[in-house]
């Protein structure tokens, strides 16, 4: 199988891509369609650079050029990651959410209607904030959407763009909605990586209003696996919730992330909610279980592990969060001036 894997450098691409590399070693062929955002870090796939069937592409997914040459060679299975992806920049700054998480996919699917004798899959990496909130239950696959900020609006066109070419063009296409996926090489601006970050700095951790907000973590090769599970027996035209069952207040977390480090929880610093800020996220994951998917990290152990590969990688995330301008300037917009909760 040949993969177009787009947002290869950015943190569960990266990951998907190293997860391709496990199950198939040096047959994994994969080409990797990645802009390098300030989310993309080539580094975390550099390993691969030397494979005989690894390329990667520095390219936007937005630009039918850049599109048309990734699916050049021949493509069986496309896998959408790439993606504007943090909802609190999203609030700064709509526009490149509108033309990467929409307009990218449409140049996507547009590429890939050409190619529609031989491609075999095409994934679009949706998520489970299209359903937006929920106080109480989960949402399954076939509630409505009804996204409630510009992130998870414009995944939410390129959800429903995706099932447009399925059902239009006959496009064999799978839409998954993961749910909050921590792990390795995810970005530090984002509540796991941030705090851990901080923590081993012994810096505060700037938690949102009554910290009470709810999301179900999902460890990423958990979901990588889920994915790839999908593209082998997923069917298509169908959507899929893919969550981890681990429904959890961000202060539970913010407290977990102290205890494994021994850090007093008076680095907590709660500060001004997120405007709009969804309170809880929950997904009904019957339909891909019934499949015959199971997760397989527990939360307590995939904290523990993501929290160490934070303190055994401290380069990686300090050459971002010290030597990076565009890493201080977001965090001085975002957390300068923020008034305590
Ligand atoms: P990320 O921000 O870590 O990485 C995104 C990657 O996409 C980066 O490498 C970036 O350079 C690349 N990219 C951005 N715009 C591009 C463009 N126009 N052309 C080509 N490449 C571009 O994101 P992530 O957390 O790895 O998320 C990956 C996907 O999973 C996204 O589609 C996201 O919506 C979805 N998702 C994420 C989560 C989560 O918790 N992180 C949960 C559910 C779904
Ligand atoms: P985040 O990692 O940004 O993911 P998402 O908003 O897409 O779910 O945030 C996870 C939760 O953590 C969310 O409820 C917002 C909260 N949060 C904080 O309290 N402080 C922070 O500095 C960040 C980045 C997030």
């Amino acid at each position: 199988m040949r993969y177009l894997v787009t947002g290869g450098a950015g943190f569960i691409g990266s990951n998907f891509i190293h997860f391709l590399f496990q199950k198939y070693g040096d047959d994994a062929h994969v080409v990797n369609l990645d802009k390098l955002t300030y989310a993309g870090i080539r580094e975390n796939v550099a390993e691969f650079e030397g494979k005989k069937h690894y390329r990667f592409l520095h390219g936007d997914i937005t630009n039918p050029a850049d599109v048309a040459e990734a699916y050049a060679g021949g493509v069986d299975v496309v896998v959408n990651f790439a993606a504007e992806t943090h909802v609190d920049r999203s609030l700064m700054e709509a526009g490149t959410f509108i033309d990467t998480d929409i307009r990218g996919v449409l140049v996507l699917l547009e590429e890939a209607r050409k190619h529609a004798p031989h491609l075999k899959r095409f994934v679009q990496i949706s998520t489970d904030e299209v359903y937006g909130s929920i106080d109480h239950g989960s949402f399954s696959e076939r509630d409505p959407l009804s996204p409630r900020n510009p992130y998870s609006a414009s995944k939410a066109g390129g959800d429903r763009m995706a099932y447009a070419y399925a059902q239009t063009y006959g496009l064999p296409v799978i839409i998954t909605r993961a749910s909050n996926n921590y792990g390795p090489f995810q970005y530090p601006e984002k509540l796991i990586p941030l705090f851990v970050t901080n923590a081993i700095d012994d810096v505060p951790l700037p938690l949102y209003g009554d910290g009470k907000n709810v999301r179900d973590w999902l460890f990423v090769e958990d979901h990588c696996a889920a994915v790839d599970f999908l593209i082998e027996r997923g069917e298509n035209s169908e959507v899929y919730n893919i969550g981890g069952g681990n429904e959890r207040e961000n202060r539970e977390i913010t407290r977990g992330i102290l205890q494994i480090l021994g850090k007093p929880e008076s680095l907590i610093k709660p500060v001004a909610d997120r405007q709009g800020h969804d309170r809880r996220y929950s997904l009904d994951t019957q339909k891909l279980e019934r499949l015959g998917f199971r997760c397989s990290t527990g939360f307590e152990e995939g904290l523990r592990r993501t929290v160490q590969w934070y303190v055994e990688n401290a380069a990686w995330w300090r050459e971002i969060k010290e030597r990076n301008p565009e890493f201080k300037a977001y965090y001085e917009r975002q957390y300068g001036a923020r008034t305590p909760a």
